[in-house]
């Protein structure tokens, strides 16, 4: 199977050919489909389901971190409505519209919190940077007189992070090092840090095989809480399953509960209703030394 993309004064064709037979097509108007239509030899086989599937895919549609909003015309036919409803598109103004909102994941929510806590022009370190996101955000909070360092072990994540910055022009805030996160205090001595960042896990697009563990990541995060600044904020996202495990999870969460309270206030943000698995967002604010 195979499907043909061409650009027209009216919007993007979609053909869709089994072997040289043209068996459906499709009209799309920026989100707004205009027609679909399979061959009426070719009807009742799954193949309307691939050609929407496919075309709200490459409009971002099934994509859980971006807002989209698909129209088409309301369909006369039985099974058109169907088609529509399997996808998710509801009646709406006299047309059908599907909306996606993108979900609080754990790291949205843990952006959401530091942008709310942090001020800029601090020092702030991605302890584990991968792909650079993370980093490209503190870069955005510190602003053009703070500084952020970016940490990884892999020297692919540390290339995408630096090129991620440069591409947004962050290059002068924010860098990536090749360096374990257990050694973070070679770029942030004790009491310098305004925020350190842990996204463990493995680098997305990588192999799965290297990721983070328990072994390095308790060090890594004793050393992030000696390296914060009184008021500083430590946040970490954990996650658990079938190829990281549990016990990394459960150790870190092991020394957030051991922490005095007289030193560090202590959040686990469970999503509630989610497998036990789901990405866990925690942070350890550091508290400002009271009166003696
Ligand atoms: C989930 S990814 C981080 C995502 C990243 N912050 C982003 O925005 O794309 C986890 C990263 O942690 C890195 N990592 C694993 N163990 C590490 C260690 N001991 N020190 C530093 N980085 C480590 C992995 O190589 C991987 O790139």
């Amino acid at each position: 199977m195979r499907l043909e993309e061409q650009r027209d004064p009216q919007g993007t064709r979609y053909l869709l050919y089994k072997e040289r037979s043209c068996i459906g097509r499709a009209l799309l108007r920026e989100n707004q489909l205009l027609s679909l239509e399979i061959h009426p030899d070719w009807r009742g086989r799954g193949y309307g389901s691939y050609l929407l599937k496919e075309l709200l895919r490459r409009g971002g549609g099934f994509d859980p971190a971006r807002e989209t909003c698909f129209t088409a015309p309301l369909p006369s036919d039985a099974a058109a409505q169907a088609l529509a409803r399997k996808f998710g598109f509801l009646p709406r103004d006299g047309r059908l519209c599907r909306r996606r909102v993108p979900d609080l994941s754990a790291v949205s929510l843990c952006h959401r919190f530091l942008a709310g806590t942090l001020q800029p022009g601090g020092l702030y370190l991605d302890a584990t940077c991968g792909n650079g996101h993370d980093t490209l955000f503190l870069c955005s909070i510190a602003g053009p007189h703070g500084r952020v360092i970016g940490l990884d072990i892999q020297p692919r994540a540390v290339e995408n992070t630096n090129a991620l910055l440069a591409a947004h022009g962050m290059a002068g805030i924010g860098r990536a090092e090749l360096c374990d996160h257990r050694e973070l205090e070679r770029f942030s001595p004790p009491g310098s840090a305004d925020c350190v960042l842990f996204n463990f896990g493995w680098l997305p697009g990588a192999a799965h095989t290297i990721h983070s563990t328990a072994a390095s990541s308790v060090p890594a995060l004793q050393a992030g809480l000696r390296a914060l600044k009184p008021g500083g904020v430590l946040a970490a996202v954990l996650y658990s399953g079938k190829v990281i495990g549990d016990a990394e999870k459960q150790a870190a969460l092991a020394l957030f509960r051991a922490l005095p309270l007289t030193a560090y206030t202590v959040l686990v943000c469970d999503f509630a209703n989610w497998a036990d698995t789901a990405p866990l967002p925690c942070f350890v604010m550091k508290k400002q030394a009271g009166p003696p």
